[in-house]
């Protein structure tokens, strides 16, 4: 039994998988498109939405300390990623990297575990997209949205985001047509999204009132009574008083705006497309986190500088700040330039998404007619079809925060994986040639499992039942489909001359 969960996909058999025609994906992105990519799908909700709600209620100006927090053990973790992703150069992200170093059931579990993270997450951002693009009606052209079709933040009762659900089906169209097409509306794009934070860190230097940085770090203050559940998991433990503010509430924050910080693990699922993985992860990887990194500190400490953390929009405070402060021409500029900027994160959250499915359908983990690719096109159309409709009809229902923190656990457990990953495979296969070496091993993989597991801990107690619910049903796919209908376990049932002819599906 734990030989069959714990076999292991061979790192040569994994990329040459990836070469059998009708399952290979076109090579054509260099390191300057893996960083566009990179910071396309980083800078989205978590900086342009998720600020304004947690300085409001969990951190205050101390937020700017909580995207510290998130952006160390999201580099820990980078360190780890860029290993992998230069040495397994296939797509499917954590998936395939723990597939070919710990076994097939914790691959599996992570894969399970990466198609909730991108779901929700291109859920999520369809919904910050929304609020954007409704301020943004209202801001210029006069028009506000019934709230019925605001969605769940929104609207009082039943809500149905309409634009998120409408751009979700949008995007998905683009993907099937191709990625080519992708990669060049997402270079002007982040043209335009980096455009606007800097605008945001420029333009609003000038308006910081120093006053609203005192305090710094709010005092903690207890949660309402009744709402224990909603309390980070750590405090429950410990058993302290659940609180907001504080130096807990700077943690706390940090577990939220992590979210800001998705999208440098999306970067490694387009391994198989780059045409030098080798020397291109590595440097997509890190130099897109690394300049995401100082802008989020730099627009939190000046937007909480603009307007007193208790008064920030928590729909789109980037522009609601210059709103409020007499600047709305500004205003009216982040707003356009959100809605257009978030339009990226959302596709290639989507992309990553589909890739982790096609990976593990052509793995046999889930069924192989999603692991065929349009035959003009070059795309898995089947799996980006299917999942784009239904995160279409998730993103009309969407509440942000539960579905975000449900992301960030997800998010966080694969790094876990993948850290625990580079020192096992460095002791089990220490002759794969590595173009980029985490240094310090094991140390700093040990680090990165500590701080994913500390961000894990400050999420609140529901949020562990629900994630405990998902891998739980994930549990049941596996053992009562994947595990027997895996490529690798028939690959052992065959005989060794059996197993040099291509897989299910192959032509
Ligand atoms: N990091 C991405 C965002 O903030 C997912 O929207």
């Amino acid at each position: 039994m734990s030989r069959t969960l714990f076999r292991t996909k061979n790192v040569e058999q994994s990329i040459r998988d990836t070469e059998e025609p009708e399952h290979a994906l076109k090579k054509s992105l260099s390191a300057l498109d893996l960083t566009v990519f990179g910071v396309g799908v980083i800078i989205g909700t978590g900086i342009f939405v998720y600020t304004g709600a947690v300085a409001r209620t969990t951190s205050g100006p101390a937020i700017a300390l909580s995207f510290v927090a998130a952006g160390v053990a999201c580099a820990l973790a980078a360190l780890c990623y860029a290993e992998f992703a230069s040495t397994v150069p296939v797509a499917g992200s954590a998936y395939t990297f723990s597939y070919a170093s710990i076994g097939e059931f914790p691959a599996w579990i992570i894969g399970w575990d990466l198609v909730l993270e991108f779901a929700l997450g291109t859920a999520v951002v369809a919904v910050g997209w929304s609020g954007y693009f409704r301020s943004f009606l209202d801001n210029n052209l006069g028009w506000q949205v019934p709230e019925v079709l605001g969605g769940r933040d929104s609207a009082h009762g039943f809500g149905f985001d309409l634009f998120a659900a409408l751009l979700v089906l949008a995007l998905t169209a683009v993907l099937v047509i191709g990625m080519k097409l992708s990669a060049r509306v997402t270079s002007v794009v982040v043209a335009i999204k980096v455009t606007v934070v800097l605008i945001v860190i420029i333009a609003g230097a000038f308006i910081v009132n120093t006053d609203n940085y005192d305090p710094f770090v709010p005092p903690s203050e207890p949660k309402p009574a009744g709402s224990s559940l909603k309390a980070p998991l750590i405090q429950l433990i410990f058993g302290w008083a659940p609180s907001d503010f504080g130096v807990m509430g700077i943690f706390t924050g940090a577990s939220i705006v992590f979210f800001a910080f998705i999208g440098f693990d999306v970067v490694a699922t387009a391994a198989e497309e780059t045409r030098n993985p080798q020397r291109d992860m590595p440097r997509g990887i890190l130099g897109s986190l690394f300049i995401c990194t100082l802008l989020y500190v730099a627009v939190s400490i000046v937007v909480t500088g603009m307007q007193n953390y208790r008064k920030l929009s928590t729909e789109a405070p980037l522009s609601e700040a210059f709103k409020e402060t007499g600047h709305p021409f500004f205003s009216g500029v982040i707003s356009f330039g959100a809605t257009i900027g978030l339009i990226t994160v959302c596709m290639i959250l989507l992309l990553g998404q589909t890739r982790v499915f096609f990976a593990m359908s052509r793995d046999g983990l889930l069924p192989t007619f999603f692991s065929h690719t349009h035959p003009r096109f070059r795309t898995p159309y089947r799996p980006t079809i299917l999942l784009g409709g239904i995160i279409a009809v998730v993103a009309g229902f969407t509440s942000l925060k539960t579905l975000g923190e449900l992301v960030n656990i997800g998010t966080l457990f694969a790094f876990i994986v993948v850290a625990i990953s580079v020192i096992i495979l460095r002791r089990k296969r220490p002759d794969l040639p590595r173009a980029f070496r985490t240094p310090w091993v094991p140390v700093v993989p040990i680090l990165s499992v500590c701080a994913s597991l500390w961000l894990m801990l400050n999420l609140p107690a529901e949020t562990w039942i629900r994630f405990g619910i998902w891998m739980a049903i994930g549990f049941l796919v596996y053992f009562l489909y994947g595990r027997s209908h895996s490529r690798l376990a028939r690959r052992e049932e065959t005989t060794p001359e059996e197993a040099m002819r291509p897989g299910p599906g192959a032509p």
